[in-house]
């Protein structure tokens, strides 16, 4: 065959190619001024058994951390997959969305070229994230590399029994079917998850873990300085966790109902409602309201849904998918963009003010950047 012919056949083959295989959905790079670094960790909690096991099992849960990298320490951005493959497979089937769809998707972050591109931990403040009751951490990926992005070390983590599948290093799996069954107990999935967060803050004050879960780290973190976020029960974790917690200087719920708040607190908390989630019609927000002593602030988002609080609107966007009619109104009606931008606009205002001390900004009231986000306060 001439050069030409060799050539023809060639281009033949690569747009069959790409007509069968899947285009990755490629999460966008975040906006801040840090390129990310990703990594993800088993942790056994050796002094605790695991609630829901019943086979008496240490308490083990996976965290993914989210660090800032220097964009000169960071020539290049990897694509790397946004879930494992088991976890991807099980979603598309929980969601309703076809085989292969999760497994596409993919975020760009950074494969540091040098140990001296991993500053010293103590350098970034430390944001803990928990998600929703049964959704993985995964779920709130973008949300957290944004927010790693603006100069935050954020480490999610996946509670299990109640994360509907968590997948470990070595290939196991442990799904989350029973805890659901146990739902008439949230207050046991939050007391879990608070022990779980504490946990987490103990591990990351261990150089030797932290050495694992940043190559080139040459201490530990100033886990002295952290705050906690989370969406729906995740939200109720990061709240409750302040009333046992010294180490957590602040907490963001987004949209969960809150449980076991039973003693005062003297530090920030934002609460963060979908379209019709306000204190008037959730009383688990109207009780708690008064036990907030220090800064609060209520705050609703038009036309969002349950999960306009994850990265679940953004997914679908880039996707061009939809949900089954059953889920759609989750989601809400906001632009994927415009949900995430929204959020982490939020979130980090409040984290800035918590954990660096800086002025509250669009925290202080409406704005005519953000006219859909509501001020109850
Ligand atoms: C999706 O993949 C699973 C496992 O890989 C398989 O059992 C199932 O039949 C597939 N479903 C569809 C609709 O292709
Ligand atoms: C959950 O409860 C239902 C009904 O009580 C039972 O049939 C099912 O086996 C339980 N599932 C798990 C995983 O425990
Ligand atoms: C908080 O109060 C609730 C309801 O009164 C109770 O069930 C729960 O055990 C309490 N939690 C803690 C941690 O004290
Ligand atoms: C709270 O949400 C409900 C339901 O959407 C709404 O009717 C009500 O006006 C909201 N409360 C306030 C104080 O705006």
């Amino acid at each position: 065959m001439s050069a030409l012919g060799h050539w023809r056949l060639n281009l033949v083959l690569l747009l069959l190619s790409s007509l069968l295989v899947p285009a990755d959905i490629i999460i966008p790079k975040p906006a801040g001024q840090y390129k990310t670094y990703l990594n993800t960790m088993e942790l056994v909690d050796t002094s605790r058994k695991d609630p829901y096991a019943t086979d008496g099992s240490n308490r083990a849960i996976m965290v993914s951390i989210f660090y800032p990298i220097d964009p000169q320490g960071c020539p290049k951005t990897s694509l790397v997959d946004y879930m494992p493959p088991k976890t991807a497979a099980f979603e598309d089937t929980d969601f309703g969305l076809p085989n292969g769809t999760f497994e596409s998707m993919k975020l760009q972050t950074c494969t540091p070229d040098h140990r001296n591109a991993i500053h010293d931990p103590r350098y970034y403040p430390l944001v803990i994230f928990s998600p929703g009751l049964g959704s993985p951490r995964f779920l709130g990926n973008a949300i957290a590399q944004s927010i790693a992005s603006t100069g935050y070390a954020v480490v999610s983590i996946d509670h299990p029994y109640d994360t509907n599948i968590v997948e470990f290093p070595d290939g196991r799996v442990i799904f989350g079917a029973s805890i659901r069954n146990d739902s008439s107990n949230p207050e046991k999935a939050v007391a879990t998850r608070v022990a779980d967060a504490r946990f987490v803050l103990d591990q990351l004050s261990d150089a030797s873990v932290v050495r694992q879960l940043l190559p080139g780290a040459r201490c530990a973190f100033n886990t002295e300085k952290a705050a906690a976020f989370g969406h729906s029960i995740g939200g109720a974790t990061a709240v409750a966790a302040l009333q046992f917690e010294r180490r957590l200087l602040g907490a963001i719920d987004m949209d969960g109902a809150l449980y076991s708040i039973n003693s005062t607190t003297q530090r920030p908390v934002l609460l963060l409602g979908r379209g019709d989630h306000n204190r008037s019609t959730d009383t688990t927000w109207q009780d708690a309201w008064g036990r907030f002593e220090g800064w609060r602030e209520e705050l609703d988002i038009a036309n969002s849904g349950h999960f306009t609080y994850s990265d679940a609107p953004l997914l679908l966007e880039l996707g061009g998918l939809s949900l089954p009619p059953d889920l759609e109104p989750n989601v809400g009606k906001i632009e994927g963009h415009r949900a995430l931008e929204i959020v982490t606009t939020y979130v980090e205002a409040f984290l800035g003010f918590v954990l660096r001390r800086e002025e509250k900004k669009i925290l202080e009231g409406p704005s005519d950047k953000y006219p859909e986000v509501r001020f109850y306060e």
